[in-house]
């Protein structure tokens, strides 16, 4: 489908310890684990005073959480910053402050020119130093020029920041592991997240219940190799994603468990297996290919085949015959030719997908593949791209379609767009919307499909119980 993944803007909220003496607004852009980032700076900046608002104007601090993975990331967080500066300089006129931060991919990967270019701003952190927010607020106060933290520190973040205090809903996310050492040619993930690290089993299963405590029924596990999550289990024992699911799957309370973004490569069979055996892990896997033509696999520096991938997607199927699956797909890497194209397009054919998201090659500074000789030109991309995701559109209305008569268990979680109406989400990610009353939002009902549009499914309850 068309969309890209994750660039709506998120809103933040916070637990405050003393009464909010200032305000705070958080601009998030990129993947979930942005979204999450957002989420855990606001909690840092609870114990200061900050509150969150939802509007720039007014502002005492203003944080912008960048993403860098595609096209003209930067000159996108120029022209955000312009906007913002204006704000600014109107507070000060006034005889107030706004505290002005570039977080995220961007800041990471291009903190001096971000200083250089846009000398107004006061703090400038990447990703591992969240942790260090209050000392650089702190350092920016005194107005003591501006504050850069873009290392990658000794200590793990995750050991610094605070409990994640802010409740997210009825669905949330949890941040389990977090960089990536697998260098694909055309990725910039590997050096604006650092390297892979996993979070302590016992420190995701304490954010867990925390969340459920707070009213979570649904939580999704975050990490740019979700799957590659590794550490020791409460016995002791090393353990990998597969018997993490089993742990969460037993706090009582929590109903779906969900985990992105996986690589092919660490699919391994105890993961496959917690499909097949555990009930409350969802049927719905996110699981990016890119290509299905193994030359642009190797170039891409994938470190599979597009065989060994068909091969994951059908032992998945045999342990959880009603999984859904969704990926990504690049077109126009570097030395792609139309056979490469069409090896890709016959992947897609082959396996049949719920959802997807696909890009035109985007060369990024600082990557292999941005240097690469062979960069295909930008009407072939354009063109490769309309003729696949008219593939994908196609698959994903199939999908929808197939749905339509099926009764499938809905978890509620808010109200609908009209009045009487409320909406949840399927197994499979769908919005789902029926008519029904706002108290069995917060449960998951049994509903009957009755028709599928293009994004979404609308039905009747079953039974106006909840189911569990
Ligand atoms: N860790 C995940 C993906 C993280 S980035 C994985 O290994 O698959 C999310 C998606 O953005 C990628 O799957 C890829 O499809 C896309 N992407 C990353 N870099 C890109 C680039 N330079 N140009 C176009 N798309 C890109
Ligand atoms: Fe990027 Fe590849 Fe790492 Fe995914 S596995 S984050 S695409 S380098
Ligand atoms: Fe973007 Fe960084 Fe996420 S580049 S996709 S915000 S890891």
């Amino acid at each position: 489908m068309t969309r890209s993944a994750g660039e709506q803007p998120a809103q933040t909220s916070a637990v405050t310890r003393q009464p909010p003496t200032r305000q705070l607004h958080v601009i998030t852009w990129g993947c979930q684990m942005n979204v999450y980032d957002s989420g855990r700076m606001a909690d840092v900046l609870a114990p200061l005073g900050y509150a969150p608002t939802p509007v720039p104007e007014g502002a005492d601090m203003v944080i912008l959480n960048t993403c860098h993975i595609r096209d003209r990331a930067a000159e996108k967080v120029f022209s955000e910053l312009g906007r913002l500066r204006l704000l600014k300089q109107a507070r000060e006129a006034a005889g107030g402050r706004m505290i002005l931060a570039v977080a995220g991919c961007v800041a990471q990967a291009e903190g001096a020119e971000i200083l250089a270019r846009a000398p107004y701003v006061d703090i400038v952190l990447g990703p591992q130093t969240y942790h260090r927010l209050p000392e650089m607020v702190a350092r920016a106060s005194r107005a003591a020029g501006a504050v850069i933290e873009t290392d990658f520190p000794a200590e793990d973040k995750f050991d610094h920041l605070p409990d994640a205090a802010a409740p997210q809903g009825l669905t949330a996310f949890l941040t389990i592991q977090e960089g990536c050492d697998k260098f694909c040619s055309f990725c910039v993930v590997p050096y604006t997240r650092g390297a892979e690290a996993s979070r302590p089993a016992a420190a995701v299963l304490a954010e867990a219940r925390r969340l459920v405590a707070q009213g979570a029924r649904e939580i999704t596990l975050l990490g740019q190799n979700v799957n590659a999550w590794h550490g020791a289990g409460p016995d002791g024992q090393p353990a990998t994603l597969g018997r993490l699911v089993r742990w969460l799957a037993e706090i009582p309370g929590l109903s779906r468990i969900r985990y992105t973004t996986s690589h092919p490569r660490d699919m391994d069979d105890e993961l496959i297996a917690a499909h097949a055996e555990v009930p409350a892990l969802m049927p719905f896997l996110h699981l990016p290919v890119q290509s299905g033509s193994d030359r642009m696999l190797a170039a891409m520096n994938r470190r599979h085949t597009a065989d060994a991938y068909r091969e994951i997607i059908g032992q998945l199927r045999a342990a959880r015959p009603d999984i859904a699956l969704s990926s990504d797909f690049i077109v126009g890497h570097p030395g792609e030719t139309e056979a490469d194209f069409e090896a890709t397009m016959q992947l897609i054919r082959d396996i049949g997908f719920a959802q997807a998201f696909s890009f035109k090659y985007s060369p990024r500074p600082g990557t292999p593949a941005a240097g690469a000789p062979n960069q295909v030109p930008e009407a072939e991309k354009d063109r490769r791209l309309q003729a696949l995701q008219a593939l994908l559109r196609e698959q994903q209305a199939a999908f929808n379609a197939a749905c339509a008569g099926l009764t499938i268990p809905v978890l509620f979680t808010g109200p609908g767009r009209h009045p009487g109406q409320i909406a949840g989400r399927s197994p499979w990610l769908q919005p789902v919307h029926v008519t029904g009353p706002a108290e069995l939002i917060g449960t998951e009902v049994q509903v009957t499909i009755a028709s599928a549009h293009t994004n979404s499914l609308s039905g009747t309850l079953n039974q106006e119980r909840a189911c569990a």
